[in-house]
């Protein structure tokens, strides 16, 4: 039973959000209370140190956005929360939707301001495809912000949820007074002092309690019994498994700086959020808690320590304990590997994986043999299907300022591509790579990494190329359609035939010309 108790009392999640709304600051409290970091602030104190270590991530930093995801474990009430934290920029959205692919369920951070924007929408719209239950939290509650009212009804209008405030708010801004927890009848008051340390609400036997009166103004509590009214008039009591299905949002208020609902939220997630889950093969279903250990890896990051030019893959065990040592089977090359160095997230820093269970992420280091959407099993053949794969929608040339490290620049994109960073295509001819992406920005980001982690400066230059689609079919046929259209030909970092088209016409024609043949915008990552 203790296995059991082990997987059912793990909570792996991610947080959702548009820029600015204050993801890493809810990251950062998150971890604060999760006792994984002693003052908050030290996620990004630290995070600076290790971007002075790390070049690449000046990109980060002149752009102010998070490129890399990373994963933070840590323990709350005899919980353990595997946090997966996802890049908010739209550019690396591919990142993101893997991440995602990789968790049970998800915050959604709004800025009580502004409530739901493009970005929220399009990462609520990745979590509604896998009916992924969303708990939202309204931040920013201690500043001007729109109407509560108004918040619960655009996140039901725009994103058709039932929406159940488990708090609410009294006041706002300046007047900002607390929360009232209307699940547990309990009065949290806030504190404008941005200290670290955690406040237990106040209990009250209803809006009645004349502890009430003592603590909040006359016009407050009105208000707030007002209100309140109100809610359980017009929102739905919060129905557990509504929300597990995914068609309800519980809703808390806070503010995240200041430390405030963020206790609730994530007593709220280790209450209601939902345990590993069930992982989909293509042979078959497969429970977490089957005995036989399983994990499909989700994402790949190179040189995370550029001093050790190590490779991580991450990895979600499905199900099952993994123990140090543990020799897996990589099922698609067929090897067995002893996986003695496996990595755990705890907080900043990395740990050797002693054990971990099904729902924990661990890291295993690798020199490029672990690829995404890999599966790993103890000898069962599984392959784990779901982890997205995206078609790469801008095309450019990249070459090496120095001709004699086109060699290298060569390896680097391969690995890069391993890695899930991009697309890259050798073409048949010439000596130029082609580099396909989902967003420009990933350009910048490469650039910057091929310079600061190979030393290998270059340029990226547009083309004419409209689209790189896979050719798929019987192997005669390919290399019929290799050889005829030799000029348009390359092959990815893993060798497999790709058709780089100049237009539109030229698809349909290669198309029309070898009907027995697939062309594929995306190559399945299994
Ligand atoms: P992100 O990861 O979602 O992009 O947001 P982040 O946490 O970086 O927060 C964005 C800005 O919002 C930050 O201010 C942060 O301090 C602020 N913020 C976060 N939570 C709250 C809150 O509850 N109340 C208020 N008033 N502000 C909040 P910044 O000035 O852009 O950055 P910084 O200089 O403070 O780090």
């Amino acid at each position: 039973m203790a296995f059991e108790n082990e997987i059912d009392r793990r909570r792996t999640f991610a947080i959702i959000s548009h820029p600015d709304a204050g993801k890493t600051t809810l990251t950062e409290k998150l971890l604060l209370f999760g006792g994984a970091i002693q003052m908050a602030g030290e996620v990004k104190a630290k995070g600076e140190r290790r971007r002075a270590r790390s070049d690449w991530m000046k990109v980060e930093q002149e752009r102010g956005i998070s490129v890399a995801s990373s994963v933070m474990t840590f323990d709350y009430e005899g919980r353990t929360f595997n946090l997966l934290d996802t890049p908010g920029h739209e550019d690396f959205s591919e990142d993101t939707y893997r991440t995602l692919s990789a968790v049970d369920s998800a915050i959604m951070v709004l800025d009580a301001a502004k409530g739901i924007e493009t970005q929220t929408r399009k990462l609520f719209e990745v979590c509604r495809l896998r009916d992924m239950p969303i708990t939202t939290f309204v931040n920013k509650m201690d500043r001007e912000t729109k109407d509560p009212f108004d918040l619960l009804d655009e996140i039901e209008q725009t994103l058709a949820l039932d929406v159940s405030p488990v708090s609410w708010p009294i006041g706002m801004g300046r007047d900002f007074l607390g929360c009232y927890d209307l699940l547990k009848d309990e009065l949290n008051l806030f504190d404008r002092s941005k200290g670290d340390t955690i406040k237990e609400g106040i209990k009250c036997s209803g809006l009645d309690d004349p502890k009430l009166a003592e603590l909040l103004p006359d016009h407050a509590l009105n208000k707030l019994r007002e209100d309140v009214d109100m809610v359980r008039g017009l929102c739905p009591e919060f129905d557990v498994n509504a929300y597990l299905e995914g068609t309800m949002t519980p809703v808390f208020f806070g503010s995240a700086i200041n430390n405030f609902g963020v206790q609730e939220i994530l007593r709220g997630i280790g209450q209601f959020a939902p345990k590993p889950r069930v992982g989909k093969a293509l042979e078959r279903s497969v429970a977490p808690n089957e005995e036989k250990m399983s994990a499909l890896v989700f994402k790949i990051q190179a040189n995370m320590d550029p001093k050790h030019r190590d490779r991580i893959a991450f990895v979600r065990i499905v199900s099952g304990r993994f123990k140090k040592g543990a020799k897996l089977k990589h099922v698609r090359s067929g090897k067995i590997m002893a996986v003695h160095n496996a990595q755990l997230f705890l907080a900043q820093d990395r740990e050797i994986a002693e054990e971990a269970f099904a729902g924990d992420i661990i890291g295993i280091p690798n020199h490029g043999n672990l690829r995404i959407g890999d599966t790993l099993t103890e000898g069962e053949t599984l392959r784990f299907t779901g982890v997205p794969s995206f078609a790469p929608e801008i095309l450019q040339k990249v070459r090496a300022d120095d001709p004699m490290k086109a060699k290298h620049l060569g390896r680097a994109l391969e690995q890069l591509a391993e890695e899930g960073a991009a697309r890259v295509f050798k073409p048949n001819l010439g000596s130029d790579w082609v580099v396909g992406v989902v967003g420009p920005l990933q350009f910048d980001v490469l650039s910057d990494r091929i310079r600061t982690e190979y030393q290998i400066p270059c340029r990226f230059e547009p083309t004419t190329l409209m689209t790189a689609e896979w050719v798929e079919g019987e192997p005669r046929e390919v290399k019929a359609f290799s050889d005829s259209n030799r000029a348009s030909m390359a092959v990815d970092h893993a060798g497999a035939p790709v058709y780089l088209a100049r237009n539109s016409w030229h698809l349909d024609r290669a198309k029309d010309d070898y009907p027995s043949l697939k062309f594929l915008k995306t190559k399945e990552e299994i």
